[in-house]
């Protein structure tokens, strides 16, 4: 799965990390890959130290193999933690990146990918490579237009493209459906398509608090109404990819 969203700070890493760590506790292993070069908080979400980044394995400075850091049984990749990443030769990151996945994908269920805001390029690479594509929308016009735009040029390329999405920053379940529908409404006029919602998370003091204390929410409040918003989520991204990963397993046995 590739967390996206138009517009910059809407809480794409906040819910990348939860929905891994939720997907964690359910018994599955994953790994997130943190693609946000350059701005990468993954790691201090997670309340880790990056000593090895996909980066500096282009640059030969470590190994494949030094990449995964395990924070308490959640693989984490970072592609970068070093601001100049415009240095970085795109071409050969995105093929080290790809390296990592295929990697990754031996010994993880699920792999989250957690990118930078917009239709760069880093996004265009992990919904290319991700079987669901979850847009993170919040209830700001800006936000919504961004994202509009975002998923009009990618339907453009494929018009089948596997959306899916949540609100974040709402203020109650029927704000978020309303948000939703909102943007649904303007898919389905201009796009002929609709993308399905997966839940809503909403603005809170406990998310904050976690993000401060660099826990995952889905750790540090277990006993929140966030957490079964958090567990809702991941069992409809679920009901939305498993059938898939299956049907991919069999193609790749039969080779
Ligand atoms: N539901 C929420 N309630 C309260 N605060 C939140 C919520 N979601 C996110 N935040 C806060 O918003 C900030 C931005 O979140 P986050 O870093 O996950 O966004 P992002 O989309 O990954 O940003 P960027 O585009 O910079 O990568 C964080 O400081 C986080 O604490
Ligand atoms: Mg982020």
């Amino acid at each position: 799965m590739a967390t996206v969203s138009g517009k910059g700070g809407v809480g794409k890493s906040m819910a990348s990390i939860n929905i891994a760590d939720m997907l964690r506790q359910m018994g599955h292993r994953v790994a997130v890959l943190d693609a946000d070069l350059g701005l990468s908080n993954c790691a201090a979400l997670l309340n880790e130290q990056v000593d090895a980044t996909v980066a500096q394995w282009v640059n030969g400075q470590c190994g494949l193999e030094d990449l995964p850091l395990n924070s308490k049984g959640l693989t984490l990749v970072t592609g970068s933690d070093d601001p100049a990443h415009s240095a970085l030769n795109m071409e050969l990151m995105l093929d080290a990146m790809d390296q990592v996945l295929i990697a990754l994908a031996g010994e993880h269920d699920f792999i989250i990918i957690d990118t930078p805001a917009g239709s760069g390029e880093l996004s265009l690479w992990a919904l290319d490579r991700a079987q669901l594509g979850m847009i993170l929308l919040v209830d700001e016009p800006t936000a919504i237009s961004d994202v509009y735009r975002f998923c009009k040029y990618i339907l453009g390329i494929d018009p089948t493209y596997p959306f899916a999405s949540m609100v974040n920053f709402a203020e109650n379940e029927q704000a978020a459906q309303d948000i939703h529908e909102r943007f649904n409404t303007i898919l389905q006029y201009f796009m002929n398509k609709e993308i399905p919602y997966m839940g809503f998370i909403p603005s809170s003091e406990e998310i904050r608090h976690s993000v401060k204390k660099q826990t995952p929410l889905t750790r540090l409040y277990p006993d929140s109404p966030i957490y079964k918003e958090f567990e809702f989520i991941t069992h409809n991204i679920l009901g939305r990819v498993t059938e898939k990963t299956a049907s991919q397993q069999k193609t790749m046995n039969h080779e």
